[in-house]
């Protein structure tokens, strides 16, 4: 491994959010262990019953505000500036859907799976910053149509965002890490073999060894608001 590796991508999953206060998926008891995802984040769940995927997000996002960046996210924003510092880089590449990265201090943060916080009409395409309650009730203020207002969040069987520039990221990086992500889910629990078909060192952070834990070189293994602070630390 690049002893200061001033290239770095990152792709994180809910386990970095998990120490604030949101729940992770698959973990006991996770999100998935109370509903269904093909009900709640999936289009033809959407179709079925609208109103429920509503009242999952609308939730989601009221807990969001409730919350705080912990000091994994912290460090990620520290590292950001730290690398641009010495002319390098940090590519952020997210499952997560919350905010607490930017409240963190990262910058151009690719959101592969969507945001709580933004809505997009189905009618007319328009996306835009949503912090309220999403319902079937709402009329589109651009095309006026009603009911087709949604969580700007991709949902399984669409397809994730930002995996060109998240590519195109790896190929001039001279390390990838993965933080708090169970490497369950594809096309990000791809990024670590494209890594290493690219040369590049790869590390994993996480509470415990991931599905993907032997394709990482290197892995430091704890609650994230430790390993991560310690571990940018170590590059800076
Ligand atoms: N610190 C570090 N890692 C943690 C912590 C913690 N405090 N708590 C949990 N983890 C780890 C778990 O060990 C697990 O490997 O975070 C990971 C969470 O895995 P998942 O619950 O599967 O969440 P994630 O990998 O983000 O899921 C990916 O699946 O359902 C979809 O769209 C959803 O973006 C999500 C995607």
């Amino acid at each position: 491994m690049a002893e200061k590796p001033n290239n770095i991508v990152i792709m994180t999953g809910s386990g970095i959010s998990a120490e604030s206060g949101i729940a992770t998926f698959r973990d006991k008891g996770g999100v998935w262990a109370q509903y269904d995802y093909r009900q709640v984040a999936t289009p033809e769940g959407f179709e079925a019953d609208p109103d429920l995927v509503h009242r999952f997000y609308n939730d989601r996002r009221r807990a969001l505000a409730t919350v705080e960046p912990n000091a994994a996210h912290l460090a990620l924003g520290q590292l950001q500036a730290g690398l641009a510092a010495r002319g390098g880089s940090l590519t952020l590449v997210t499952q997560n859907v919350d905010d607490l990265h930017e409240r963190g201090g990262v910058e151009n943060i690719l959101h592969m799976h969507g945001e709580l916080l933004k809505a997009t009409c189905v009618y007319c395409g328009d996306i835009r910053e949503w912090r309220e309650n999403l319902s079937t009730a709402l009329i589109c203020e651009i095309c006026k149509c009603a009911g087709g207002m949604r969580p700007y969040v991709v949902w399984f069987g669409e397809i994730p965002r930002h995996m060109e520039d998240a590519a195109d990221a790896l190929m001039s990086a001279d390390l990838f890490v993965s933080i708090g992500t169970s490497g369950s889910v594809y096309p990000a629990a791809g990024f670590v073999s494209e890594a290493r078909a690219l040369g590049v060192d790869t590390m994993e952070l996480n509470l415990e060894p991931s599905e993907n834990a032997r394709h990482f070189t290197a892995a430091a293994y704890g609650p994230a608001t430790e390993i991560v602070p310690a571990w940018v630390k170590s590059i800076l």
